[in-house]
C-alpha cells in the first residue's frame, strides 16, 4: 500500500508531490460578485504551503444562477480570470497541484441568494426550483465546459466536477429527482448524459495534459447507493477522467441502503476495476493514523477537509513525525483566525459545525 507522502501521478497533468489533497470548502470569502479577495486567497496559498499535494479550490459556481452560498468564488465571467490567475499561481508557488471544483447550486439555493427561481434537472416541489428545459441543459453543459477553460487560462491544473451533495449534477443523476422524459432523464444511462457531454466537451476544450476529476456522493443527497457505484464503474471501465473523488463524510462507515447492509462503504468503490483512474476520499479523517487506514483500505490518495480547516500543515507535519498528534476541537475563534478562517469564514462554519468553536 502507497504511503500518504508518495508522490503520485494521474493520466494528465503535473507529478504530485503526496497523496493528501485538501478538499473542496466553502469559506464564503469571495466578495460578491464572484471574484476572488484577499481572504480567499490566503486561506487557500496556507494550504498549498502547508505541504497538500493539491489544493482544490471551493465550490466555483458556472452560471450565475447556480450561486449557492454568498461570498461564493465564482467562475461564470471573464471577469473572474484574473483573480483565478493570481490564486492558481500562488497555489503552484508553493509547489501544490492547483484544481478548481466546478459546481452549480441547482435546487439548493434561494431566489434571495440567486435573485431568480433555482432550476436544477426536473421541478422540485419541496425547495421551489424549476426543471431546466432542453436547451437550458444543453447551455448548462456547455457552461461547465466554458468554466473548466477559464479555470485553463487561469492557469489552474485541472478541475473537479462536482457531482455530490444535491447539487445539480447529482440532482441530474438522481433517480429521485430527474423525471425528465427527455434524453437527460429517465433511465439511469439518460441521467448520467449530461456529465458524460461534459466530460467529453471539457477533454475536446482543454489541453492534453489538463486533469479532469469528478466527486460523488455514494448515499443520501437522492442517490441510491447502486446508482452511486454503477456511475463509478462507469467513469473508471470509461477510463474518461483522471481522478474519482468519493465524498463518503465518514469513510469507514457502514453503507446504509439496505442492498449493501452491513458493507464498508468505501470497499463498494475500492472493490470495482480502475482501469487508470486514481480514487480518492474524503470523510472523517483527523489524524495520521485515518489517512494510513484510508490509504490501507486501498485509496490512491485522501482528502482532507475539517482537519485541514484545524491545521493547514497537516502534511507538512506528517512529514516530519508520522504521528503528530492534530489540534483537537473546540478550539478558540483566534485559533482559527490565525488558520486563515476570516470572519466571514467563521459565522459559516460556526451555524453549521459549532463542534469547531470553545468560545
Ligand atoms: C466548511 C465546509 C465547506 C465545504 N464545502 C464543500 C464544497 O465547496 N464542495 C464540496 O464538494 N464539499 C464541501 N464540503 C465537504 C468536504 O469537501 C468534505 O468532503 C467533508 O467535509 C468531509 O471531509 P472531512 O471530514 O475531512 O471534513 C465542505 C465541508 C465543510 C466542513
Amino acid at each position: 500500500m502507497a504511503s500518504p507522502i508518495d508522490s503520485i501521478q494521474f493520466k494528465h497533468g503535473p507529478k504530485i508531490k503526496n497523496r493528501f489533497f485538501l478538499a473542496p470548502l466553502t469559506n464564503q470569502q469571495s466578495l460578491e460578485d464572484g471574484t476572488l479577495s484577499e481572504d480567499e486567497y490566503k486561506w487557500l496559498t496556507m494550504r498549498a504551503q502547508g505541504g497538500f499535494g493539491m489544493t482544490m479550490t471551493c465550490a466555483s459556481h458556472v452560471q450565475e444562477i447556480g450561486k449557492g452560498f454568498p461570498g461564493q468564488l465564482g467562475i461564470w465571467s471573464d471577469s473572474h480570470i484574473e483573480g483565478l490567475t493570481r490564486l492558481a499561481d500562488g497555489i503552484k508557488q508553493a509547489d501544490s497541484v492547483a484544481i478548481v471544483q466546478l459546481h452549480h447550486a441547482g435546487l439548493r439555493t434561494t431566489k434571495e441568494i440567486v435573485g431568480d427561481t433555482p432550476v436544477t434537472a426536473f421541478d422540485h416541489a419541496e425547495s421551489g426550483a424549476r426543471g431546466l428545459t432542453n436547451s437550458e441543459v444543453k447551455k448548462l453543459i456547455e457552461d461547465f465546459i466554458t468554466g473548466a477553460k477559464r479555470a485553463e487560462k487561469a492557469g489552474f491544473d485541472g478541475v473537479e466536477l462536482h457531482g455530490a451533495h444535491s447539487y445539480i449534477l447529482c440532482n441530474f443523476l438522481s433517480a429521485e429527482i430527474n423525471q425528465r422524459e427527455d434524453e437527460y432523464g429517465g433511465s439511469f444511462e439518460n441521467r448520467g448524459r449530461i456529465l458524460s457531454e461534459i466530460i467529453d466537451g471539457i477533454k475536446s476544450a482543454c489541453h492534453r495534459e489538463f486533469i479532469l476529476g469528478v466527486r460523488l456522493s455514494a448515499e443520501k443527497f437522492g442517490m441510491r447507493t447502486a446508482d452511486s457505484v454503477e456511475t463509478a464503474r462507469k467513469l473508471m471501465n470509461d477510463d474518461v477522467i483522471d481522478f474519482l473523488d468519493m465524498s463518503l463524510w465518514d469513510v469507514f462507515k457502514v453503507a446504509e441502503d439496505e442492498q449493501f447492509a452491513g458493507q464498508s462503504l468505501l470497499s463498494l468503490f475500492t472493490d470495482l476495476e480502475r482501469k487508470n483512474v486514481q480514487l480518492g476520499v474524503a470523510g472523517k479523517i483527523r489524524t495520521p493514523q485515518d489517512a494510513e487506514a484510508a490509504m490501507n483500505a486501498g485509496v490512491d490518495w485522501v482528502m482532507l477537509g475539517r482537519a485541514a480547516m484545524l491545521e493547514c500543515d497537516f502534511p507538512n507535519k506528517y512529514v516530519n513525525d508520522r504521528n503528530f498528534k492534530p489540534v483537537e476541537m473546540p478550539v478558540p475563534s483566534s485559533y482559527l483566525a490565525a488558520q486563515g478562517l476570516s470572519d466571514k469564514f467563521q459565522v459559516y462554519v460556526r451555524g453549521r459545525w459549532p463542534e469547531f468553536f470553545a468560545d
